[in-house]
């Protein structure tokens, strides 16, 4: 027997708007008002969401089948339908099988000089300057993922697939992707035309890499030139793979690390407490990798400022939770940062402490900035080693000095498809 849905805010115009502009104000509030476990509206439909650990275990583990994706209609212009992020069951799986093996460790540890370059060219490039850090990391994680994916080394040709990715997230203005009836053509002049138009070269450039990759003898250490050796993707599915990671696998990375350059600029001393370690290490991959204070440092940032709020499933089928049953047709959500930031399980929560993790592993159902469960992010263990070379190389080469030194508390702001720190992390490097 199905049980009523929890209680949450009543009318739905004013929570889709309150939550679109500061999900995770919008969820503690409903949380004070109703309780831990409570149900709300927003772009994607109802969903009942929660801030509870128990609850957000017992989602996490129930079995693959009982949950879909809700969002196929909203985001495949975005995605394409074979992406990851939009594909269910054994689909899904099969996926997940054939890009699982270009992220294990033996094949991450191929990028760490790659990532290493490139971070320290982009840092000679803002030495003695007043930066924006979110504008600098979003330039160093473009590049990043570009060379990753493509081995695209020669500037022409990283430089066009870096501009075509630009130009599709340029045109990609969110209320085409969550508000269908605005998709509407106006003799090419109209949002959506400029969209489908952006999407079209970027699609282009894709395909000519597959066909390129298949054809030529391609970089071997680029994560294309093993997709199109090992996997039975035809080129559909791999050009929709493609564009899936390099949206997932740059704006998330770069919000996360401007993030930890915010909390930094606000912690003079244990900025120098680190760039001491690196003087003492290092700047080499190995070195960075094994340095304890850049790790922690990068646990505590996604610890405290998530750049996805939140997590969401489709209920295909009914679902026991905290004694209920909800029934299919629903979404059900974790508020992960809340549970991040829950006094229950973080001594402080809200204080930036890097330490707190020393000689901690991260425990996956309370640590949860990549989601968890079978959909757990695949990009987990490559964001986290170029967070903390970027990081570590940036650090070792520029000192960094907050433009705007009070120690405020730093607010989120949506930033294309993340939540990044308000103001972009002014700084002024030397
Ligand atoms: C700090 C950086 C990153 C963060 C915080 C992050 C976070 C997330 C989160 C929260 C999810 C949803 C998980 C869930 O629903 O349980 C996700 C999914 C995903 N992420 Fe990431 N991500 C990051 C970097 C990356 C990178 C570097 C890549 C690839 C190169 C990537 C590729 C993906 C893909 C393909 C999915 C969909 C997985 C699936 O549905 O099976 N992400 N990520």
């Amino acid at each position: 027997m199905l049980d009523a849905l929890p209680p949450g805010p009543r009318f739905t115009l004013p929570q889709k708007i309150a939550y679109a502009r500061d999900p995770i104000g919008f969820i503690a509030r409903c949380r004070d008002r109703f309780g831990p476990t409570f149900t709300m509206r927003n772009m994607i439909g109802t969903v009942v969401m929660t801030t509870d650990p128990e609850a957000a275990r017992e989602i996490l583990s129930a079995p693959r089948q009982t949950y879909g994706v809700s969002t196929v209609k909203l985001l495949s212009p975005l995605l394409g339908k074979n992406s990851l992020i939009l594909t269910e069951g054994s689909q899904h799986l099969k996926g997940r099988k054939q890009l699982m093996p270009h992220f294990n460790g033996a094949a991450l540890a191929t990028h760490r000089a790659r990532i290493c370059r490139i971070a320290a060219e982009e840092a000679e490039a803002v030495r003695h300057c007043q930066v924006q850090m979110q504008d600098v990391m979003q330039s160093v994680s473009l590049r990043i993922i570009v060379e990753t994916i493509f081995g695209a080394t020669e500037p022409e040709r990283a430089h066009a697939l870096i501009t075509a990715v630009k130009g599709r997230i340029a045109a990609s203005n969110p209320l085409l992707v969550f508000m269908p009836a605005l998709r509407q053509s106006a003799f090419g002049f109209s949002p959506w035309d400029r969209f489908r138009a952006a999407s079209r070269r970027l699609e282009k450039l894709l395909l000519s890499e597959i066909i390129h990759h298949r054809t030529a003898c391609c970089d071997g250490g680029s994560f294309l030139a093993g997709l199109v050796t090992d996997s039975t993707m035809n080129d559909r599915e791999i050009c929709d793979q493609l564009g899936t990671l390099l949206l997932a696998g740059h704006d998330t990375t770069a919000s996360a690390t401007s993030w930890a350059f915010d909390w930094l600029q606000r912690e003079p001393a244990l900025l120098g407490t680190i760039k001491d370690s690196l003087h003492d290490s290092g700047d080499g991959e190995e070195a960075l990798m094994g340095n304890a204070l850049l790790e922690e440092v990068c646990l505590e940032t996604l610890r405290l400022s998530p750049v996805i709020p939140d997590i969401v499933r489709y209920l295909k089928e009914p679902l026991r939770l905290g004694g209920k049953t909800l029934p299919a047709g629903i979404n059900i959500g974790i508020c992960t940062t809340l549970i991040q930031r829950d006094p229950t399980l973080f001594d402080d929560p809200l204080i930036f402490r890097p330490a707190r993790w020393r000689g901690k592993p991260a425990d996956p159902h309370t640590f949860l900035p990549f989601g968890g469960g079978s959909r757990k992010c695949i990009g987990a263990a490559f964001a986290l080693q170029e967070m903390q070379l970027i990081l570590g190389t940036f650090l070792s080469r520029l000192t960094i000095k907050a433009q705007k030194p009070e120690a405020v508390s730093p607010t989120a702001v949506r930033n294309h498809f993340t939540m990044g720190p308000k103001g972009g992390v002014p700084v002024l490097t030397a």
